[in-house]
């Protein structure tokens, strides 16, 4: 079975991670200190923070760093409990190391109740001659202040164009693969900053060709052609709704698009697309409304031939 690339190509040291050169600076200097406070880490998906902190560890500890890192999935294991069975169970066990110290790591702290972080809170005052956590979220807000304060906070950016074309490079070379401008700009575009879904994208399209054109990528992520969708409004708020749904039909059939994918698209087009203002505000309240109705479960075809019919009849 062929491994998933966001495991093969998840950097191993810290110099490897790309972006984040201020906090990478930082986490370099504990390894130098063999100390570190608490951490957490909090920022978008796929921007190197579960990366860092177990590059962290392997850098902190050499050979046996497994022996020394503590993993657990807050999101997995939200509650009161695991924290005071399982956690606290490691976290009171001394460290083999000469650091003197393990790492355990929190992967989405954020969802974890706020009584399941008051409890943390007091395991890590207790332990913290035993162990140092890492907290890892995408919103530190949800984080208790408490548990904040006692933590150095590191701020995850989202990765910026030129390091993202980078990356999609260094897998393409890797990968032996030959990636067009356009598709490298269509990448860029749907995964915003993403190196997971952009590294799972990629392997998804390597799947059937090592020739990646922007169609494969489209492909791969489930997006139509912009001026299709454009067609598809502009024939509805002509009024032409037979055409729009014979457009709709091909996307839904021929591209295999979800209703999601398609509202999505429509929504990220209808700026573009010329139009009377009132009517534009018109169709972005109905483009909420449908998006509201399919993410509670609405039939997808009723849902769109009905903003289309709605445009159509106005
Ligand atoms: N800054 C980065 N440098 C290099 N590769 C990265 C970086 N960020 C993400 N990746 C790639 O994406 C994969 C997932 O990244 P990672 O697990 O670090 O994301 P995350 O920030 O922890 O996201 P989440 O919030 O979803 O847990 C990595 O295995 C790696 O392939
Ligand atoms: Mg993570």
């Amino acid at each position: 079975m062929q491994e998933i690339w966001t495991e093969k190509y998840r950097p191993e040291r810290l110099d490897e991670v790309y972006g984040q050169h201020r906090i990478i600076e930082r986490l370099e200097a504990y390894v130098e200190e063999k100390s570190m406070p608490h951490l957490l880490f909090a920022g978008p998906a796929g921007i190197g923070k579960t990366t860092s902190a177990i590059a962290l560890s392997k850098e902190m500890y050499g050979e046996g760093w497994n022996a020394n890192f503590f993993e657990l999935n807050a999101s997995d294991e939200r509650g009161i409990d695991v924290i005071r069975n399982k956690i606290k169970e490691y976290a009171r066990t001394s460290s083999s190391s000469e650091i003197g110290f393990k790492i355990i790591f929190l992967d989405e702290a954020d969802a974890l109740t706020p009584e399941a972080q008051a409890a943390l809170r007091r395991i890590m005052e207790k332990y913290s001659h035993n162990c140092r956590f890492v907290l890892s979220c995408n919103y530190s807000s949800k984080i208790i202040d408490p548990i904040q304060s006692r933590c150095a906070v590191f701020r995850f950016r989202t990765l910026l164009e030129d390091d993202v074309k980078k990356w999609i490079e260094l897998i393409a070379e890797k990968e032996q693969l030959d990636i067009s401008e356009d598709a490298k700009k269509m990448l860029i575009r749907v995964c915003k900053g993403d190196l997971r879904r952009i590294t799972n994208l990629l392997q998804i399209s390597a799947s059937t060709t090592s020739d990646i054109t922007e169609d494969v990528v489209r492909q791969s992520a489930n997006i139509a052609r912009p001026e299709d969708i454009r067609t598809l409004v502009e024939k509805a708020v002509e009024g032409n709704f037979r055409e729009a749904k014979e457009k709709l039909d091909d996307l839904v059939v021929e591209d295999g698009l979800s209703g999601e994918d398609i509202i999505k698209q429509i929504h990220n087009e209808v700026y573009d697309i010329p139009m009377d203002i009132q009517k534009k505000m018109k169709l972005i309240d109905r483009i909420g409304e449908t998006e509201f109705r399919l993410v509670e479960g609405a039939n997808e075809q009723i849902q769109l031939e009905a903003l289309l019919a709605d445009l159509a009849s106005r």
